[in-house]
């Protein structure tokens, strides 16, 4: 390994491992709750906005997902989530009144960037740009725009940008409740303040690493792997299928949970893994019995319990235990053991971790 790399194999090793560090310099110049933390004149784009419109591929695709369950909750603002690729080719309906946001590790990618000129062509001009990269085309071509700092990401799959974008997508929920004033200043005090303990807790979460390796292993020998969440743990289920498939080629693919029994059911046989991210919210008891009509088939399960939850290992049931629970932010953290088994998965089979086949790090044709 290079030099630059140690103690790690692999950059996605590194870069995951990397996550309280980014999380803690993407927060840094964060003093206060404050529009202003997007840009200047974000206030005067922010009272303007009755809606948001977030376009992004991939992994920041799924951190969008994710934030529009706290939007929506959080700031009570509608928010649409849409593939870049496919917003730019389709005949929408465009609301002026819309923050149009971009979410992007490069800032580069060719989808996004076509859809963000697409979206002002149309009339928008409330736009965002969520970035790990300051001096991106997509930074510079949006009215406003907020600068993860990850630091420079060379595995392909994406892991530390994916948390600092979350982290973002985190602080903007709540300037978009201070300026719709769904919570005072109380409040939204206290939610920065967890979000600030969020390196730390996804410290903790790094040292389940012994427990997902013994997982992996059994991982290596599978073809196919399903993942179930609810709720803003789905597009959690999904960053976990799109990490493994994408560098240990197995094929996997997630499902809200709810969803089971309308069709992937059929699927499960005990060559099936299913991994479950079980957060313990008011949907935690739907899950359960989700679970049971898995085991009921002889699937195997393996679990991403929350802290305080019930759940116990037993025959056919695997269960790792998150170290604390963490409400709206929980996302953050369940999604580091889904980086840490595709990981140990794939280097189990031997590929490519951080170059894998047929994929490039920014793509930036169409
Ligand atoms: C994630 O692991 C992927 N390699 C890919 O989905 C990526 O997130 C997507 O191409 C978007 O890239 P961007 O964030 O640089 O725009």
């Amino acid at each position: 390994a290079a030099a630059e790399l140690e103690p790690y194999q692999h950059y996605m090793q590194k870069e995951i491992f990397e996550q309280p560090r980014a999380l803690a310099d993407t927060l840094t110049d964060v003093v206060s709750i404050t529009p202003e933390l997007f840009g200047d004149g974000a206030w005067r784009h922010f009272k303007d906005v009755d809606s948001l419109l977030i376009l992004a591929c991939g992994t920041s695709y799924y951190s969008g997902l994710v934030a529009k369950y706290w939007i929506e909750a959080i700031a009570r603002i509608p928010v649409q989530v849409e593939i870049a690729s496919e917003y730019r080719y389709r005949d929408s309906v465009p609301n002026p009144r819309a923050l149009v946001v971009v979410i992007s590790q490069s800032g580069e990618t060719a989808d996004t960037l076509a859809a963000l000129r697409h979206a002002k062509a149309l009339g928008h001009s409330h736009t965002l740009a969520i970035c790990n990269v300051g001096s991106s085309t997509m930074a510079r071509e949006t009215a406003l725009a907020y600068i993860t700092r990850a630091g420079v990401e060379i595995g392909v799959a994406s892991t530390k940008a994916f948390t600092t974008q979350l982290a973002s997508l985190y602080l903007l929920t709540l300037a978009l409740a201070q300026t719709r004033e769904t919570l005072d200043d109380a409040a939204i005090a206290a939610r920065l303040q967890q979000l600030r303990h969020i390196p730390a807790a996804v410290q903790a979460v790094l040292a389940l690493e012994p427990q997902i390796i013994s997982w992996a292993q059994s991982f290596t020998r599978m073809e196919n792997a399903l993942f179930l969440g609810r709720g803003m743990h789905y597009p959690i289920a999904l960053e976990g299928a799109l990490k493994l498939k994408e560098i240990s080629y197995i094929h996997a693919e997630a499902y809200p949970a709810g969803e089971l029994k309308h069709g992937p059911l059929a699927l499960v046989t005990s060559a099936m893994p299913v991994v479950v991210v079980a957060p313990n919210d008011a949907l935690l008891e739907k899950l359960k019995s989700n679970m049971q009509e898995v085991r009921a088939r002889g699937g195997v399960l393996y679990v991403l319990a929350d802290a305080h939850t019930r759940i116990e290992n037993s025959e056919g049931t695997h269960v790792i235990r998150m170290p604390e629970h963490y409400g709206d932010l929980s996302p953050l953290l369940h999604v580091v053991p889904l980086q840490l088994l595709a990981y140990h998965t794939a280097l189990g089979k031997g590929t490519d971790v951080d170059k894998p086949r047929n994929l490039a790090k920014s793509v930036t044709v169409e």
